[in-house]
């Protein structure tokens, strides 16, 4: 897929305010700076246009972008973030659920993972969650330009072996780098992929 544009429309934290849910939307979702915002940055080719940063919660509201003036990335906060208020913890978990679960025009969650990392309990727990509201999502495995190849395949196997205790079978999956755009075709393809399904 060629990206011919790609704009930022709105930031919110009311759901009630969010676009009309008319047109397809892929939401970008994972811990605390795994890389969400720089991968949106690289899918588009647009440095700058979401906000990335080397301290965690940076991302704070819900984001969508309008990429070729048919589809959305929507940029989520990150979760995990240990310094934010258990009160605060709360209500982002409350607010995005309920943004997953009831956005009739979500097609896929994105889920991405720190491809440097064993399997983390968060992420399989959020993975899990997914399954059990039957919402369909894919693994991006993120930043494989920090370790060797050989490193990242060990993890995405630990990670999709440590599903399989839940899942029947593993989702698909992709690996990424913002610095070397690796995984970026992959990625678009199979959001044309669902686009025109
Ligand atoms: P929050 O919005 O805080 O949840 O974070 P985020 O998931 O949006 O992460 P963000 O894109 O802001 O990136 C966090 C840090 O990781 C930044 O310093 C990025 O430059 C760095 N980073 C992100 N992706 C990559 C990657 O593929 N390779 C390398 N080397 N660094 C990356
Ligand atoms: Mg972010």
């Amino acid at each position: 897929m060629t990206i011919k544009s790609a704009e930022f429309i709105c930031s919110n934290t009311q759901i009630s305010k969010l676009p009309p849910p008319v047109k397809a939307e892929y939401a970008f979702i994972g811990r605390s700076n795994v890389g969400k915002s720089s991968l949106i940055n690289m899918l588009t080719g647009k440095r700058g246009m979401a906000k990335t940063s080397q301290t965690p919660g940076k991302t704070q509201l819900i984001n969508h972008f309008l990429i070729n003036d048919e589809w959305y990335i929507v940029d989520l906060p990150g979760y995990g973030y240990a310094r934010v208020s258990k009160n605060k913890k709360a209500d982002w978990d409350k607010f995005i659920r309920t943004y997953l679960d009831k956005r009739e025009s979500l097609q896929c969650v994105m889920v991405l993972i720190d491809s440097r990392l064993e399997p983390q309990k968060i992420d399989l727990e959020f993975c899990n969650w997914l399954g059990e509201k039957g919402l369909s999502f894919v693994l991006i495995f993120t930043k494989a330009d920090k370790q060797s190849s050989v490193k990242t395949d060990q993890n995405v196997a630990k990670f999709k072996k440590a599903l399989m205790a839940t899942f029947e079978e593993a989702p698909q999956y992709f690996v990424t780098s913002s610095e070397t755009q690796h995984g970026r075709d992959e990625v678009l393809n199979f959001i044309d992929s669902v686009n025109n399904h």
